[in-house]
């Protein structure tokens, strides 16, 4: 038994959609979140960057005590999990592609088109098709970037026509030229426009990492019997810029009030 918390981070807001399916599955683990709001977004970065921001937050984590590292972040998964696991292998580190890519395969029809929509760095890095094609060769698979959706949801926007018109200027061609039944949401924020998705393209399968991250966390802990055996501390949500946006969605996305929730600043250079 481990009460330690489980450390979780993300470029931005994104990551925490999977902090709810977390307390749902374990309510006896408590969660370290670190968002790098103020350096969102990843997606359009370097891969250089992305590890060397990547590595001080994996030091805060580390730092803060965490027992586990879970990337809920598709673009920091496709490009530093290799260098987090090597970085801190007394930790168990967690990403977000496999888990997803196990979860679409498992009911998923041979000939089925699935659309994989993403950042730009997590699409240049092909690690979506490699994982699905691994498990499932003969699937075909439709990648494509969507750089303009993390700064909208970001800055608030998702619930409105903006959000409807940038999915419409992506999506409208690609779905109909690729006969796209399925979608994977290859990025933690995109959950946030899944209900604008539903409506523009009805009928359509959306898959997200949420859920299947925490069924990865809760057989890893269990594997390493590292559960907690009782709550011992509150969840902390950090960010690297403090925005009202970062705290509104952190309200909406855990459904409490924000003087319940223990939110703090984080300036990672200091
Ligand atoms: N939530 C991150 C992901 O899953 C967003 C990346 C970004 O900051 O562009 O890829």
């Amino acid at each position: 038994m481990d009460g330690r918390p489980i450390g979780f981070f993300d470029s931005g807001i994104g990551g925490v959609t999977s902090i709810p399916h977390i307390l749902r599955m374990l309510p006896e683990e408590s969660v370290i979140f670190f968002g790098d709001t103020a350096r969102t977004p990843y997606g359009s970065k370097s891969p250089h960057t992305i590890r060397q921001f990547t590595l001080q937050i994996g030091d805060f984590l580390v730092r803060s005590g965490v027992k586990m590292i879970v990337i809920a972040c598709n673009t920091v998964s496709s490009t530093a999990l290799d260098l987090l696991r090597e970085t801190y292998p007394q930790i168990p580190v967690i990403g977000c592609i496999a888990p997803t890519a196990r979860e679409l395969v498992k009911d998923c029809p041979e000939d089925a088109h699935v659309g994989i929509l993403a950042t730009r760095a997590t699409i240049r890095s092909g690690a979506y098709e490699k994982k699905i094609h691994e498990l499932k060769p003969e699937l075909k698979l439709f990648p494509l970037a969507c750089p303009a959706l993390v700064p909208l949801i970001e800055e608030g926007l998702a619930d409105t026509e903006i959000m409807d018109l940038t999915l419409k200027h992506y999506l409208d061609p690609f779905m109909d030229e690729n006969q796209i039944d399925t979608l994977v949401l290859g990025c933690t924020h995109y959950p946030l426009v899944s209900a604008n998705l539903k409506r523009l393209y009805p009928g359509v399968r959306l898959l997200s990492s949420s859920h299947e991250v925490a069924t990865a966390v809760n057989m890893e802990l269990k594997a390493r019997n590292m559960l907690a055996a009782k709550r011992e501390r509150e969840n902390t949500f950090y960010a690297s810029d403090l925005s009202s946006n970062f705290v509104d969605l952190i309200e909406k996305i855990l459904g409490r009030d924000k003087e319940e929730l223990d939110i703090r600043f984080k300036n990672l250079d200091i």
